[in-house]
């Protein structure tokens, strides 16, 4: 059975992965610090597919950890989640970006080369684009200056594995591209879970329309768009999470470097986000007009085409089942796992 290692997998999108990938059938090996996750997540991964998964708690920084698990177990790919992804934090504290992102990164494929496994998929994301080009964001566009620390470390990560596949045939790396996503798994079992106050929107407004917090801000109401609120590719993490069943079966089978937008092609406005889920859901958001927010771009969203023609992969889910599953998630779980 072919066995996959999940770096973050106890986190938002690799809990979803993981719950994809027993279903695909895959052996699944999580490693995972827990620094912003809860191992209940995995147990509940485990209840929601009926299989087993191994949990190991430990960090992609620590070598000996990574060799002790290359050893263990028989690994044949690799999807690396694990990181950290607060924009603003990542301003206060760039190092810890650094050290995490990069050096974390580097530590787990120094890993890999030493025990030869050489197929990858990362967790890239839509920000490498930088601010230069216009939507929609095509995987041929010369990636960016991202505005930000966290992205910075994306697209440093990506050109080492850029580099690495160049100088030795043997890797097979996917860069995935993740616009915005969302959601949660349908049963409400799993989901985002927060530490502290979100940063982005969907866990910030599911916590206002929950009660945990007074009022959504929505960031700017003049800019250049349709509603003058800013426009963004939401995906739901379940199609996210799928798109990395298809890149590992692509990636068992092919060499080099490859990046894919994962992304609907579609530009929500965040006052759409907030209307539909008070429709869909029947919920009130109290909400207020704020000033725009520090380094947030107007619009973007991906052209998916590759990855419908490459991996046969395109986003199922609509804004409906985002904000139904997302809302879903919340109010069984109004504190998160700790409920
Ligand atoms: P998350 O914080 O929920 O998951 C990350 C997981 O990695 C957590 O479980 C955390 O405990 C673990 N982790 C962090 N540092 C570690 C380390 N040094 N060693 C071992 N484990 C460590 O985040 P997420 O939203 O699931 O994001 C997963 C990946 O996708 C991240 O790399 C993130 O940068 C990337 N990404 C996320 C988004 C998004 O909006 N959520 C968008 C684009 C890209
Ligand atoms: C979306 C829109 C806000 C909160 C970030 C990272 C990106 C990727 C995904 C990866 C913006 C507005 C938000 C609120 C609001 N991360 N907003 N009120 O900034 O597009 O992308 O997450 O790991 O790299 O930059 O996502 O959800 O923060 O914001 O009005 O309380 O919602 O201004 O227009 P963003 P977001």
């Amino acid at each position: 059975m072919t066995r996959i290692l999940v770096t973050g997998g106890a986190g938002y999108i690799g809990s979803h992965t993981c719950v994809e990938l027993l279903n695909a059938g895959y052996d699944v090996v999580v490693l995972d610090n827990l620094s912003n996750s809860s191992v209940e997540a995995l147990q509940r991964v485990e209840a929601l597919t009926a299989k087993k998964l191994t949990f190991i708690e430990g960090d992609i920084r620590d070598a000996a950890c990574l060799d002790q698990v290359f050893a263990s177990h028989l690994i044949d790919a690799v999807i690396h989640f694990a990181g950290l992804k607060a924009v603003g934090e990542s301003q206060q504290i760039p190092l810890a970006y650094f050290e995490n992102n990069v050096t974390g990164s580097l530590s787990l494929v120094q890993a890999m080369q030493r025990a030869g496994v050489y197929r990858l998929v990362f967790s890239s994301s839509a920000t490498v684009y930088g601010e230069m080009n216009p939507s929609p964001y095509q995987e041929t566009m010369p990636t960016g200056m991202p505005s930000n620390n966290y992205g910075y470390t994306k697209l440093v990560v990506e050109q080492m594995l850029e580099k690495a596949a160049l100088a030795d045939e043997k890797w097979s790396i996917a860069l995935l591209r993740y616009f915005n996503p969302v959601g949660a798994h349908q049963s409400g079992q799993i989901g985002e879970d927060p530490q502290g106050i979100p940063n982005n929107l969907m866990p910030y407004l599911t916590q206002v329309a929950v009660g945990r917090r007074p009022l959504l801000s929505i960031f700017g109401n003049d800019y250049p768009t349709q509603d003058g609120t800013c426009e963004r590719d939401f995906i739901h993490v379940v199609d996210l999470a799928k798109a990395h069943v298809l890149a590992i079966q692509n990636r068992l089978n092919n060499v080099g470097c490859r990046a894919w937008n994962i992304g609907t092609g579609n530009a929500i406005s965040v006052q759409q986000i907030k209307d539909t889920f008070e429709q869909v859901n029947g919920v009130e958001i109290p909400f207020e007009y704020a000033p725009r927010r520090a380094g947030d771009l107007a619009s973007f969203y991906a052209d998916p085409s590759r990855a419908q023609q490459e991996l046969g992969w395109h986003a199922e889910l609509t804004l409906e089942d985002m904000l139904r599953d997302s809302w879903n998630w919340q109010k069984q779980n109004p504190k998160g796992y700790q409920s």
